[in-house]
This record gives C-alpha cells, sequence and structure tokens, in this order.
C-alpha cells in the first residue's frame, strides 16, 4: 500500500511541477516576443500581437529552439529567390498592422521573366562560394570558425534591415555608398526628418556613411541582450543577403586614389604620415595634408603596397576597411549570402538585386558617372611595384580572388 500511495504522491507533484513549469516557460516566451519585434527605426507603434497557438507540440525544447521556431512563423514569406506568388492582397487594415514585422515586399508585376543568364550567373557564383569554403587548399584566417566564434566588433558591416527582410554587407571601394542609400530608403529612416525621397542621390554623403543611420549586427547586443546572437541567426537563415564584391587589385587602386591622391586629413594623419615615415625618408612628414599636397608630397602606390606587407601594420591594427580583405569583413563561409554582385556588372547585377528583394519600383540603383578606377589600369599602376611584392600582395588577398572567381593576375605576378 504504501508504495502505491508513494507513487500517487509523486504524480500529483509531478503533474503540479510540469504546470508549474508551462506558466513559466509561457512567460519566457511572452518576454522574448517583445524584445524580438522591437521596430528597427522609428515607426507606428504596433500592437505586440498574441502567440496564436504553440509551435509544435516538442516535450522539452531548448528554449532558444523554440523561440526559433516561433519567430520562423513570423518570418516564412522572407527568402530567396522570388516566387510566382501573387501576394495575398485580402488582409484588412488591422491585420495589416500587426504583421508590420513580416519582410514587407513592393510588388512590381513583370511582364518579362528573369534573363536565365542572370539567374546562372548567381547559381555559379554561389556555387563557386560554397565550392572554395569546401576546399581545404583554401586556407585563410577564421575559415573554420563557427558564425557564434566571430566576435561581434567583425559584424559590423553586415546592414539589416527588418522592413523587407534584407542584409548586406558593405565593402568600401565596391559601390558601397549607393548600396548603403539604397538601405536608408528602404529603411525609411529618414522619413521622420521629413525627407519621403525615393531618390538615393539625394541623401548627402556625409548622412550615408553615419554609422547612426544604419543598423548592424554590431549594434544588436545593446538592443537584444542575450537574445542577440540567436536572433542573427535567425534573420541570417531567413532574409535575403547579398554583397558586392570586384577585382581585389583593383579595388586597392581605387581606394589609393581616393584615399591618398585627394586629399584627406584624416587619412593623411593615420596612414599617409606613417607611410611617409616608414617607406619614404621623411621622418617628420609635413603635419597637415594641405601642406603635403602644396609641396607635393603624398605616399606613391608602392607606399600603400609595401604598407599593407609590412606585419608592423597589421600589429598595429586590423587593416582599414577600405583595403580589409572581403572575407574578413563579410565572412563567406559563415553567411550563405543568397546574391554575390561584382562591381564588373554593376548595372545589370543591380537592377536582378533589387528585383529578387522585390523592391524594384521603391528604388532604382544609380548609375555611376564618376570616372570609376578601371581594370585595364592594373598593369600601369602596378608597373612601379615590384614583382615580388606583388606576388606576395597577391598571397594577402588570394582568399578573395578564390572566393569570388577573380583570376589570378598571372601577367603581373610572373614577370
Ligand atoms: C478586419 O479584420 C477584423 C479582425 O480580423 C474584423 O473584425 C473586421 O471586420 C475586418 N474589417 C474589414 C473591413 O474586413
Ligand atoms: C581545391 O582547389 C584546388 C586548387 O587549389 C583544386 O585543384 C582542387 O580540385 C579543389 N578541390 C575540390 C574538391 O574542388
Ligand atoms: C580547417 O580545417 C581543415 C580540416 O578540416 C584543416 O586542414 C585546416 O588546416 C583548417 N584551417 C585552419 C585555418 O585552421
Ligand atoms: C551622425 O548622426 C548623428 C545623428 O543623426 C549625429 O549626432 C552625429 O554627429 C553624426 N556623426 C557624424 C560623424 O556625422
Ligand atoms: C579618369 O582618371 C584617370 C586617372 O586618374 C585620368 O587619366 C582620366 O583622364 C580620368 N578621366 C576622366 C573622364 O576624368
Amino acid at each position: 500500500m504504501g508504495t502505491s500511495r508513494m507513487f500517487r504522491i509523486f504524480v500529483v507533484l509531478g503533474s503540479a511541477f510540469m504546470i508549474l513549469l508551462i506558466i513559466i516557460y509561457w512567460d519566457d516566451v511572452g518576454a522574448s516576443h517583445f524584445y524580438l519585434h522591437t521596430p528597427v527605426s522609428p515607426g507606428p507603434k504596433v500592437p505586440h500581437p498574441v502567440p496564436q497557438k504553440r509551435p509544435q507540440t516538442s516535450r522539452a525544447p531548448s528554449f532558444l529552439s523554440d523561440i526559433d521556431a516561433f519567430v520562423n512563423q513570423f518570418l516564412e514569406p522572407g527568402t530567396g529567390e522570388p516566387t510566382d506568388a501573387a501576394p495575398a492582397d485580402t488582409s484588412n487594415q488591422s491585420e495589416k498592422a500587426e504583421e508590420r514585422y513580416i519582410p514587407r515586399r513592393e510588388w512590381k508585376i513583370h511582364l518579362t521573366p528573369l534573363a536565365p543568364e542572370l539567374r546562372d550567373r548567381q547559381e555559379q557564383r554561389r556555387r563557386l562560394l560554397q565550392e572554395m569554403c569546401a576546399n581545404d587548399s583554401v586556407l585563410f584566417h577564421g575559415k573554420n570558425r563557427s558564425f557564434d566564434d566571430i566576435p561581434n566588433k567583425e559584424l559590423d558591416h553586415l546592414i539589416v534591415d527588418d522592413r523587407h527582410g534584407i542584409i548586406y554587407c558593405y565593402v568600401p571601394k565596391v559601390a558601397c555608398s549607393n548600396w548603403k542609400r539604397i538601405m536608408i530608403i528602404l529603411s525609411e529612416s529618414l522619413l521622420q526628418e521629413g525627407v519621403p525621397q525615393r531618390d538615393p542621390l539625394a541623401i548627402p554623403r556625409d548622412l550615408v556613411h553615419n554609422s547612426s543611420m544604419h543598423f548592424t549586427f554590431n549594434k544588436f547586443w545593446k538592443r537584444y541582450g542575450k537574445f542577440a546572437r540567436h536572433l542573427m541567426k535567425v534573420k541570417l537563415k531567413k532574409y535575403t543577403k547579398f554583397l558586392f564584391v570586384r577585382d581585389p587589385f583593383v579595388r586597392l587602386i581605387s581606394a589609393y586614389r581616393n584615399k591618398f591622391e585627394l586629399p584627406n586629413e584624416d587619412f593623411y594623419r593615420r596612414f599617409a604620415q606613417v607611410m611617409l615615415r616608414r617607406y619614404a625618408n621623411q621622418p617628420t612628414p609635413p603635419a597637415s595634408v594641405d601642406e603635403a599636397f602644396s609641396l607635393g608630397i603624398h605616399p606613391s602606390f608602392s607606399h600603400f603596397i609595401q604598407y599593407l606587407l609590412d606585419p608592423q601594420t597589421e600589429k598595429d591594427m586590423p587593416f582599414n576597411e577600405h583595403w580589409r580583405q572581403v572575407y574578413r569583413l563579410c565572412h563567406p563561409c559563415q553567411i550563405q549570402y543568397d546574391f554575390v554582385g561584382h562591381l564588373e556588372t554593376a548595372e545589370e547585377d543591380a537592377e536582378h538585386l533589387l528585383r529578387l528583394l522585390r523592391v524594384d519600383n521603391v528604388v532604382e540603383f544609380p548609375t555611376s558617372s564618376r570616372n570609376l578606377t578601371a581594370s585595364s589600369w592594373e598593369s600601369d599602376w602596378f608597373s612601379t611595384v615590384p614583382v615580388e611584392a606583388r606576388r606576395e600582395l597577391y598571397k594577402l588577398y588570394e582568399p578573395d580572388f578564390r572566393l569570388f572567381g577573380y583570376e589570378k593576375p598571372d601577367s603581373l605576378l610572373n614577370e
């Protein structure tokens, strides 16, 4: 008799405990829910919807994986390639308001299907990335680590747009100003300042590069606390992720032209003075960039390359973003990009991408009238750089060449 009574008490206590667990658990889900749907930029306040039903019937799911399932319900529509499904435009206003955090698509009817070449091109670029990430002969620092092991500060180039479900990894010197402009327009973060514009070029340059304009992954920590990592992963899974790259050597020429051939006080003080001191026999370089330019002094392209190859440079601080390798900025082996644009095919790629993102009736990619650095100048620029240095430089940027399908510049390396 004693054992059966013990058993009954045990069952009752057990059930009570389970019920208690469920109550606590619900509370937690409610709390996290509050975090998950904080709007990115100030906009109309939206009531937090009450969860309709518990996701799945898993008995003892881990807290976070359950949130994952929960969040996924809401994010479901926001993935990759466009489907041909028409938007369900039957929801009425109040339902729409509740669904504001579902990535929004600005529909445009296309009479012509996307050119198959463009689709194939993306397919090839994505496949190449996968192959190179899996190929052990392509080695670089940080390749093997998991997403969780990437420090927050290295996620500062990933700009998130929750409204449309887009993540953009910006690479300086690869049309990044214009793509940042597009991200600003999509995020509608200028609306409250009374600038309801859709013209990317109307956004002033200093605003474009002001980091307060962009919600990047490294800011998640501040907003979402302990949920940050998890939320990043959910967004990475559900959102459309893109980046733009270009020939790595041409990018370096472009960086040099932009930062050292034109007077730039900041870059002069932080980098040019160092180069002049170290490689140009100028123990006391002019104090300001104006003074230096009036004396016709600036580091040569060859000095710049020397600076990049100098082991001391990376010891002092990580490469500046204008010449940091794309694999270090965008983590292409941890993040599966849906779209890889090349600057060399920028216009076609932009059109394809905006269509893929379904925002091509909101924004247009501004065509550049600037004097772009052309690949054909490469041999001229590198003529002052010793062949040995070119080979070392190639090693430094080899992962970018291989990951993104840029040919090894044999003519430069075998002279
Ligand atoms: C909108 O939806 C709400 C709740 O689903 C419903 O009560 C209301 O009648 C609907 N309004 C219209 C105009 O369909
Ligand atoms: C990995 O890359 C090397 C070239 O460095 C190539 O020869 C090899 O076939 C690649 N391996 C795979 C599995 O693709
Ligand atoms: C990554 O892992 C592969 C085998 O899985 C190993 O051969 C390679 O050395 C590792 N690379 C780095 C940079 O740790
Ligand atoms: C960036 O913008 C914020 C507010 O919009 C402003 O306070 C700040 O000074 C700006 N920073 C720079 C570097 O312009
Ligand atoms: C573009 O820049 C190159 C080199 O900086 C210069 O030689 C060329 O004249 C420029 N072209 C135009 C149209 O400005």
